[in-house]
């Protein structure tokens, strides 16, 4: 049965590809998003896709009266999945107040509305960032978290612990965290897809950049590491997978079949690539040649970090479907229809 789900962050990347699978469950989705690091015209692509535009409301979680106003006189909002926040790790390092403002601010007014409204339901979007470097992989959810590698990845560690002390008081919420590796791709559709705002912080839109024209090389930040080709190892995980993973979860709560009051999952394919393999693989996939060059080492890049997947596997049922050459040739067939849009404008 369909609920109303609000979605902060909805209209970003990740929270997009997550609102189009909720209405494709046949749920209703109202989004939250101050349109920071997005733009309103991906309403116009949910629409495209599911034949929906959804409520959209544009607010600042920081807002407390906005936020307050929103959820004043209704009643009809089920369960939350909160995706709102600022998440380039690099940008954290320069501006860590901007960042801890801004991400624990949200996730605190967000939480009091929730529970003066009576809703008890989120879903929070984390990241495998909480694992620093592991010492064992694949990573499951038993690794310790560690010292955080910046203030974006130490604001989701926070976000994590409010939630789950939140619940550990007796407060009526219950809640999932989702720790994502490495989301890349783009809708089939290409309706929808990364739109990151200047110069990418993120191998893949700096890969199909760089394939588009826009970018002359892709810098490659060091291959002295202890990899197969000695170039970093992560998890690329299908963000249309990913987004299934979140209709998944927040059914498990609305279900009740949660077996906790707070919970997380790692959310990965389970299989780690290195970057000169994603290079590779993106030529076979769109016959796109990247012109790159080794560089040094970025600094704050683990070696290696992918997911072991059996808890989400077995106590989701969710596991990634998507091959890597496929989604790759996704995000290439986004970024093509990105900049002829633009260009149409
Ligand atoms: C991947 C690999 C780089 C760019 C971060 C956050 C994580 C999540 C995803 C938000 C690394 C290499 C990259 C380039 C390169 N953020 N690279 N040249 O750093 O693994 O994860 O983004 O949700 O929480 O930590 O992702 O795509 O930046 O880097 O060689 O121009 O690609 O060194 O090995 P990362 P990334």
């Amino acid at each position: 049965m369909g609920k109303k789900i609000l979605v902060t962050g909805g209209t970003g990347y990740i929270g997009s590809h997550t609102v189009v699978e909720l209405i494709n469950a046949h749920h209703e989705v109202v989004i939250l998003d101050n349109l920071y690091n997005s733009g309103i015209s991906v309403l116009d692509g949910i629409r495209d896709i599911t034949g929906v535009k959804p409520e959209f409301h544009q607010i600042d979680l920081c807002d407390k009266e906005r936020l307050d106003a929103f959820f004043a006189g209704r009643d009809d909002i089920d369960s939350v999945i909160h995706f709102a926040a600022y998440k380039a790790v690099g940008e954290s390092a320069e501006k860590p107040l901007m960042y801890y403002h801004n991400n624990l601010n949200s996730t605190l007014n967000l939480l009091d509305a929730m529970i003066r409204h009576g809703i008890s339901n989120i879903v929070f979007s984390s990241s495998c960032t909480v694992y620093g470097e592991p010492d064992k992989l694949p990573v499951d959810e038993q690794a310790p978290v560690k010292e955080p590698s910046s203030p974006y990845g130490n604001t989701k560690q926070v976000n994590e612990q409010m939630i789950r002390f939140t619940v550990e008081a007796g407060h009526p919420i219950r809640g999932i965290s989702l720790r994502y590796f490495n989301p890349i791709g783009a809708h089939p559709s290409a309706k929808i897809g990364e739109a990151p705002q200047g110069i990418p912080n993120n191998l893949l839109p700096y890969i199909t950049q760089t394939a588009f024209g826009i970018r002359e090389k892709l810098k490659v930040f060091g291959n002295d590491y202890d990899t197969p080709d000695g170039t970093p190892i992560r998890d690329y995980i299908n963000v249309v997978d990913l987004s299934k993973a979140h209709v998944v979860a927040i059914e498990r709560l609305i279900d009740q079949k949660n077996k906790k009051g707070y919970e997380f999952f790692n959310i990965g394919t389970g299989r780690g690539h290195t970057v000169l393999e994603v290079i590779q693989a993106f030529e076979r996939a769109t016959g796109q040649k990247i012109n790159h060059q080794i560089v040094a080492r970025r600094p704050g890049d683990v070696e290696k970090v992918y997911a072991d997947t059996t808890a989400a596997n077995q106590e989701l049922g969710w596991k990634a479907e998507k091959t890597l050459e496929e989604t790759l040739l996704s995000a290439w067939n986004w970024e093509k229809a990105y900049r002829q849009n633009k260009n149409e404008q």
